[in-house]
């Protein structure tokens, strides 16, 4: 049997490429750093493969399947697959395959960084000392708002919630969460409280998002909800840009609703550099880059080469997402 053909829309770490070489006839990537692979040069590729193998940026729609009559499995080297659309892939018998797990504590921990570094100001301090302001030592300079002890409020209590818990719990810090599969189990695990939102809004001080991008999640965080949260509340979000609207964040930082947002996501990607956002210093925001360490980068590759040539060979997927 002849061996498969693939295309990668992006170069990915060294062991897990020669792992896919190893395997397939034939391995084509888009290899301009620079730029996604434009959607034109995408459906002409996918026309000529057995398997895809792509990053959250690519859309995996119907007018893609309709232009790859040969396609039978799709990898994406991503946890979340709100870019692919799921049951039409099902309909077709196409697998797909995702990298859950082996990018939870990184992501965990990037979440968690970026709480620290709004809570304590980090980036203004270190605005403040590069741009030569650094005066005499005050009792009031920088007052960012206490970690220990204080609530966070989990928003989708999955994998990496459960992570972000798991690093909270050494800051003494009161749980409550809401959202997630079998919540309420994993709330007694880890000593947390399954709360509706409107609590979770109202009562945390801190806010770390972890739901997935979907219908039902889109722009879950609007000007209502951050009317309701506490004036001193900081919002983090590691998950997906459009679980908040973003002009509503604008107006909520600006006018002191709440005290400040950490984003490692944005809607879109990336962010405009006009944007009002990036006006505000209490507004942080980085580039997607939560799962971003070379020990995690190098499994989520591995995970998604495993994924594609078990969908091609017609074995289980290692993590097929479940849809
Ligand atoms: C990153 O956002 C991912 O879904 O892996």
């Amino acid at each position: 049997m002849a061996l498969p053909s693939v295309y990668l829309t992006r170069r990915i770490p060294h062991r897990a490429m020669q792992a896919l070489r190893a395997s397939c006839g034939s391995v084509k990537v888009w290899d301009e750093e620079d730029r996604p692979v434009p959607r034109e040069v995408l459906l002409r590729e996918a026309a000529q493969v057995d398997g895809l193998l792509v990053m959250l940026t690519e859309r995996v729609d119907t007018d893609l399947l309709a232009a790859a009559p040969n396609l039978k499995a799709i990898s994406t080297m991503s946890v979340g697959y709100d870019h692919i659309d799921i049951a039409a892939c099902k309909a077709r018998g196409i697998a797909v395959g995702h990298t859950p797990d082996v990018l939870t504590d990184a992501t965990a921990d990037h979440a968690f960084a970026l709480l620290l570094t709004a809570a304590r100001r980090i980036p203004e301090g270190e605005r403040y000392v590069r741009g030569g302001e650094w005066g005499p030592w005050k009792p009031d300079l920088l007052l960012g708002q206490q970690v220990s002890g204080a609530t966070l409020g989990i928003l989708g209590f999955g994998r990496i919630g459960q992570g972000v818990a798991a690093r909270a719990k050494g800051f003494n810090m009161r749980l409550l969460v809401s959202g997630g599969r079998n919540v309420a189990a994993a709330a007694t695990a880890y000593g947390a409280q399954d709360v509706g939102l409107e609590t979770l809004l109202e009562e945390s001080d801190f806010i770390s998002v972890h739901v997935p991008l979907s219908t039902e999640t889109y722009h879950l965080i609007g000007k209502r909800e951050l009317s309701m949260m506490k004036k001193t509340a900081i919002l983090i979000n590691t998950a997906r840009g459009g679980v908040i609207d973003h002009q509503a964040l604008y107006d909520a930082l600006k006018g002191g609703a709440i005290a400040a947002a950490a984003l490692d996501v944005t809607e879109p990607e990336p962010i405009n550099p006009d944007h009002p956002l990036l006006t505000l210093d209490n507004c942080l925001i980085v580039p997607h880059i939560a799962s971003a360490t070379y020990q995690t980068r190098e499994r989520m590759g591995l995970l998604a080469v495993d994924n594609l040539l078990a969908a091609l060979n017609h074995e289980p997927l290692p993590a097929e997402v479940e849809a």
